[in-house]
């Protein structure tokens, strides 16, 4: 066994495992294993490299920062290069969502919002969806659908509620005067690349507005970009209450983020953490947003994901008994298979492409924004190569 498996595999939590390979570096699109094999990376992490891997720009951001000042806590003093990425942040999102509390990562970002309802509300009631991710800790898991990730951990945190995706009718009756919030991603990620209708979207907001709720976004996965615009929201028009960010964020480095409405803000001391804000993962934020926008790659990501999509819908047309179905939106797309994820995975690697599953049935691709049509066509020969 490689050394480097065995030993996570002897030192390791348990909770992970079955890696094929050991990745030791990695370059713009590329990574490469310990044994000197190389990736086209379409995975980054579960959609964070977004400028890929070792980029020069963010790599001299994050160096001149750790030689500058790493640490300085939000409870404490203030810090120029958090301010300016506070500023930079709520320069582009939606609407009036200007207030920020930072953390490390996604589940905290959510955990962040749920408090932030109940306490803005003084409700109980969180509604939120079937086929949901949210993350692992107790709150944001009490939101979680899969049964497996939850039944282990019971009891959750009460006062949740789970309805089906996309039936204005279901959230209709569970919004109650008792809601706090009513929390969704607006693309399904890890359950399969599920997107909301703008409708449903719509609907969402003015449901909540009707009985007093706040309206949550989940755009851990979706959010800086992913889609095409900034957050996958604004393809709908509709703007949240409280959007959660993180995976994107940091293009690597661990940074989640919890925006709301100007109005909805916490009273001093009612939440914090010891890392949140820290200058460096702030000066890779700042970083990420400022070369997204002067190197309009947004731009770049409508563009060679339209291309990626149609590619995927030629192949589809060509092998409808390997593929049911294709969705997505910018550089989030998968392929629903009509059988396991798995085996494919297996034939993708071994061709020298990584990719992720979501679900059992769905081949999903996350690749870095800075992707070109050459490496789209890379993965679109080798799929026609390896799928039935
Ligand atoms: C929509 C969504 N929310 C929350 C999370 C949890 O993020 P993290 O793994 O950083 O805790 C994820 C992770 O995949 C996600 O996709």
């Amino acid at each position: 066994m490689n050394r480097w498996i065995e030993l996570e595999t002897q030192h390791g939590s348990g909770a992970y495992g079955n890696w094929p390979f050991a990745l030791t570096r990695g370059e713009g699109v590329y990574v490469w294993d310990s044994a000197g094999n190389k990736y086209l990376d379409f995975a980054t992490g579960i959609g964070v490299a977004v400028l890929g891997h070792a980029h020069p720009v963010l790599t001299q951001a994050i160096t001149d920062q750790t030689g500058t000042l790493i640490t300085c806590h939000s409870g404490y003093f203030a810090n120029d290069v958090r301010a300016r990425f506070l500023a930079k942040l709520t320069g582009i999102t939606p609407s009036d969502l200007d207030r920020v509390f930072l953390c490390n990562s996604g589940t905290e970002a959510v955990e962040t919002a749920l408090k932030l309802a109940r306490a803005h509300t003084g409700r109980p009631g969180i509604v939120t969806m079937m086929r949901s991710f949210h993350g692992r800790t107790m709150g944001s898991l009490s939101a979680t659908w899969k049964k497996p990730f939850r039944a282990p951990f019971e009891p959750l945190v009460p006062g949740f509620t789970h309805i089906p995706f996309g039936d204005t009718e279901a959230l209709e009756k569970a919004v109650t005067e008792e809601t706090a919030a009513v929390l969704l991603e607006p693309i399904q990620g890890e359950a399969g690349v599920y997107p909301a209708s703008e409708e449903y979207l719509r609907e969402a907001r003015r449901i909540c507005d009707a009985n007093g709720a706040l309206l949550i976004f989940d755009e851990v996965q979706t959010g800086i970009g992913r889609t095409g615009k900034w957050f996958a929201c604004e393809h709908a028009g509709v703007a949240p209450d409280i959007l959660c960010l993180a995976k994107a964020l940091g293009g690597g480095i661990p940074i989640g983020a919890t925006v709301s409405r100007s109005g909805i803000a916490f009273e001093k001391g009612q939440h914090g953490n010891t890392f949140g804000g820290n200058p460096l993962s702030c000066r890779a934020g700042l970083t990420i947003i400022e070369y997204i926008e002067e190197h309009d790659l947004l731009t770049n990501i409508t563009r060679v994901g339209a291309y990626f999509m149609t590619g995927l819908e030629q192949l589809a047309q060509q092998k409808p008994s390997a593929i049911r179905d294709i969705r997505g939106k910018g550089l989030m797309i998968a392929i629903q298979l009509r059988g396991k994820v798995g085996p494919t995975l297996v034939k993708l690697r071994d061709a020298g492409i990584l990719a992720l599953a979501a679900g059992r049935m769905n081949l999903r691709f996350l690749p870095p924004y800075i992707v070109t049509e050459k490496e789209i066509d890379q993965v679109l020969n080798v799929l026609e190569e390896v799928l039935p």
